[in-house]
């Protein structure tokens, strides 16, 4: 189940440059396809997830890994609607940046994951 937690973020972030890429180019049909994609792996990640450690939910580091880790998807879609309405992205990267981090460090150090 973790290979498939990390498998689903992993492209998640994948589709969410190519989305970013594409808006840039201004192919929005393209931009928008992908973005469609990309939120059915939003889905995915809260569902491998929550297969992994709901039962926890009780236990304050899972639950926090949890809100950050929606917290983490609702950034990538700030992100990515902010860049395709020309809005400034600045402190979105900002706090996407940090909170990754602190989620793969969170996600890497609670036990039961590789
Ligand atoms: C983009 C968002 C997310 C990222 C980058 C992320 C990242 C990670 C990483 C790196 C791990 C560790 C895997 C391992 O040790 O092998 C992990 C595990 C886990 N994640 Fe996520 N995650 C995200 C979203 C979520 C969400 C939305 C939930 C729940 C609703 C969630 C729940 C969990 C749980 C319960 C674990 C197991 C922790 C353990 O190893 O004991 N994650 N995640």
């Amino acid at each position: 189940m973790t290979h498939a937690h990390i498998s689903t973020w992993a492209i998640a972030l994948i589709l969410f440059v190519v989305v970013l890429f594409l808006t840039k180019a201004g192919k929005e049909k393209g931009a928008k396809i992908t973005a469609m994609i990309l939120r059915v792996f939003y889905i995915l990640i809260v569902v491998t997830g929550l297969q992994l450690g709901w039962t926890l939910i009780t236990n304050g580091q899972y639950a926090l890994k949890m809100v950050l880790g929606i917290v983490v998807i609702g950034l990538m879609e700030m992100i990515a609607v902010r860049t395709r309405k020309g809005k400034s992205t600045v402190v979105v990267w900002v706090l996407f940046v940090v909170v990754f981090a602190y989620i793969l460090h969170l996600g890497f150090s609670l036990p039961m994951g590789m």
